[in-house]
């Protein structure tokens, strides 16, 4: 018998309990997706954190650990100089934390590009110490032989085509893709490879609609879009983008909320509490026994 274990959500001192939560498996993603149409959309956002999972998890169908969190959680640059120690730490916290979702860990730059061993090597140790079910690797038709090589030996994956954040250098911004007919072909070339290759599901970043109609149209597995318009067969954003924790965003992000404008009222709230020395009260003080 296996057992999930449960945090009570409503406190940071919680002690895992055991609860018999079913969590959703990779064919059940892949199946959504049936003679080229998909019912029910593909729910995914990132999340870094175990408290984050907690709170994504029972809306998600996919919580992806991206190496997104190299700017996003590190403050990076680009997400070139993201570890693998950092994904695995996350990954772990993001397992940790959700009882529902499929956990997709991202492979970082430099970790699996080399050959189709150093990259079952890199993925192996991401499912072993994380969790996770499944991994995300960026790239096109050369990356092929890699994805086919994992699937075989028993590693789900998730292709990533079209704006692939890793290769910025390469491609000198994150501007859209698959403006001009030969780009569009390419990215093509590259979805069909990827899931013809045994990828469970695709993300499609950054590509402009008519591409991401198409790409949909041709891939069996369920295309998931992020700035890729509504075509797809779901969506992901990344979490701290749609929170509003950001002032600027790209076009495609819709923010639903403004997270950082009231972690910044409340700070405020908080620090003007310490300065008037109104914070802590009476309830918030601890006393010795009568
Ligand atoms: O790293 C990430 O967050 C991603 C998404 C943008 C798809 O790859």
């Amino acid at each position: 018998m296996s057992t999930t274990y449960t945090l009570d959500t409503a406190t940071s001192r919680a002690h895992p309990v055991p609860e018999p939560v079913r969590r959703l498996t990779v064919p059940a993603i892949a199946a959504r997706k049936v003679a080229g149409q998909t019912a029910e959309p593909v729910v995914m956002l990132t999340a870094y954190t175990a408290r984050m999972a907690q709170l994504l998890d029972r809306h998600c169908d996919m919580l992806l650990v991206g190496d997104s969190l190299g700017q996003v959680i590190y403050g990076l640059d680009t997400t070139v100089r993201v570890t693998l120690e950092m994904m695995i730490a996350h990954g772990a916290a993001v397992v940790r934390g959700s009882y529902r979702a499929v956990v997709v860990v991202d492979l970082p730059f430099g970790t699996y590009e080399a050959s189709p061993e150093q990259a079952f090597a890199t993925a192996a140790r991401v499912l072993r110490e994380t969790g996770a079910a499944a991994v995300k690797l960026e790239g096109g038709e050369v990356l092929a032989p890699t994805v086919r090589f994992l699937v075989a030996r028993g590693i789900p994956v998730v292709g990533h085509v079209g704006l692939t954040p890793q290769a910025v250098n390469a491609l000198g911004g994150y501007g859209a893709r698959g403006r001009s007919e030969a780009e569009a072909a390419k990215i093509l070339g590259d979805a069909r490879a990827i899931a013809a290759a045994g990828a469970f599901a695709l993300v499609v970043e950054g590509v402009v609609e008519p591409l991401a109609r198409e790409i949909q149209g041709a891939v069996a597995c369920p295309v998931i879009g992020i700035g890729a318009s509504a075509a797809c067969d779901g969506q992901v954003l990344v979490i701290d983008d749609m929170l509003g924790m950001f002032e600027r965003v790209p076009r495609f992000v819709r923010r639903f909320d403004s997270l950082a404008e009231r972690i910044d009222a409340a700070a405020a709230a908080y620090a003007a509490a310490v300065r008037s020395r109104s914070f802590p009260a009476e309830a918030e003080i601890y006393r010795p026994k009568p």
